[in-house]
């Protein structure tokens, strides 16, 4: 079964922490070692530490015990090898984390990591690095893969939520709204929001008019259900919001020079800071609008902590031992990606800079609409 000479490989984690981390961690590190004879050796807090040369080892000693454990024994960031802040100024540290691979003698980079991780991969496989990915974040937004590892987990966490905010809305016959993650991306709402039998239901892919969600509620107090639940995700926007949006990010993807560039950023920033309290306004504007109480309920990091689910179990399992299998094929350069029952290598030029977004035609919209959910447009 050995298909390989003595390889050495790194592992890092990247980005926002998901249950499912130590799993995937776990499941490179095991195969790597028990089956193909391979070294394995961590890199804390994602690029930053690649960077810095602080490591932690990986034996087989180190990834017993961590299947069901929550984070990453790893440590995490959102540092990027293109763009790092060092001594106060951002700068390129890709040359120190090339240094640092040469040192190691890795023949393979292991990035498990969301769509910012992807394009980074990308980036340091451009400069020559043997790197294999691995997809992960609660928001379900990697491109090229049917799921990513850390989903599961924090969906079943959102619709406990609304399940037990529902005995509530109904008792006091409130509006009871509740925010769940996903900035650009619906997955976790949309899902949520249908297992737990949300009422109203708001998604960044879908622009929503408050009042048509007003109407919602109204309808539902003139049949005799004098509450609403409402699962909106974080990146929710009104009609009018996400056109100003839209032309803020427009303006700056055509930004040609620094001074644009640095201007539209900005104006996006702003923007983005002005959006974070939409859901608590959001609540404030319906209850003028149809009379009745709100009250609002942020699930935050909730939704990323504690133990991940079976199935994310499975599938770390899963993707983390074909990156062995992978990398000990020579197979470089790619993201692992779960196919059905299967995974596959997808190569990261096909993954990074691309984003899994809620298709408006997807199964789950569709039946959303047909059991009655108001998706607020
Ligand atoms: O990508 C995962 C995620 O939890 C998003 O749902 C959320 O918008 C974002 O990370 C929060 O980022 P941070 O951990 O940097 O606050």
């Amino acid at each position: 079964m050995t298909r390989s000479a003595t390889k050495y490989i790194g592992i890092l984690t990247s980005g926002g922490d998901c249950p499912g981390l130590n799993a995937a961690i776990r499941g490179v590190g095991k195969a790597a070692h028990g089956i193909f004879g391979m070294q394995v050796i961590g890199f804390r807090d994602g690029f930053r530490g690649l960077m810095e040369n602080r490591t932690t080892p990986l034996g087989l000693e180190n990834l017993s015990g961590i299947l069901t454990v929550g984070g990453t024994i790893l440590g995490t960031s959102r540092d990027k090898p293109r763009r790092m802040l060092v001594g106060g100024k951002e700068i390129d540290v890709s040359e120190s984390i090339i240094a640092n691979y040469q040192k190691h003698h890795l023949d393979a980079l292991v990035c498990i990591g969301g769509g910012g991780t992807q394009k980074n991969a990308l980036y340091l496989k451009e400069k020559g690095l043997n790197i294999v990915t691995l997809p992960k974040t609660i928001d379900n937004d990697v491109a090229m893969t049917d799921v990513s590892f850390g989903y599961d987990t924090a969906l079943g966490i959102a619709t406990e939520a609304i399940d037990r905010l529902h005995s509530t809305a109904h008792s006091h016959y409130r509006i009871v709204v509740v925010e769940i993650m996903g900035h650009r991306a619906g997955w976790l709402a949309l899902g949520a929001g249908i297992a737990g039998g949300a009422d109203v239901i708001l998604l960044p892919e879908i622009p929503y008019d408050v009042e048509k969600v007003a109407e919602a509620i109204r309808q539902r107090s003139r049949a005799g259900k004098h509450f609403s639940v409402l699962a909106v995700a974080e990146g929710a926007m009104s009609i009018r919001d996400a056109a100003h949006f839209r032309a803020a990010d427009e303006s700056k993807q055509e930004a040609r020079t620094k001074l644009e560039r640095k201007k539209a950023k900005n104006a996006l920033q702003e923007f983005q800071s002005r959006h974070a309290g939409n859901t608590l306004r959001l609540a404030k504007q319906l209850e003028g609008l149809t009379g009745l109480e709100s009250r609002v309920t942020i699930l935050g990091y909730v939704q990323r902590g504690g133990s991940p689910s079976a199935v994310d179990r499975l599938l770390a399992t899963r993707l983390g031992t074909a990156c062995a299998d992978l990398i000990s094929e020579g197979a470089y350069g790619v993201m692992v990606a779960a196919r059905g029952e299967k995974t596959e290598p997808v190569p990261l030029e096909k993954v990074a800079g691309k984003r899994k977004t809620v298709p408006l035609d997807h199964p789950w919209i569709t039946s959303a609409r047909l059991v009655g959910t108001s998706l607020g447009d």
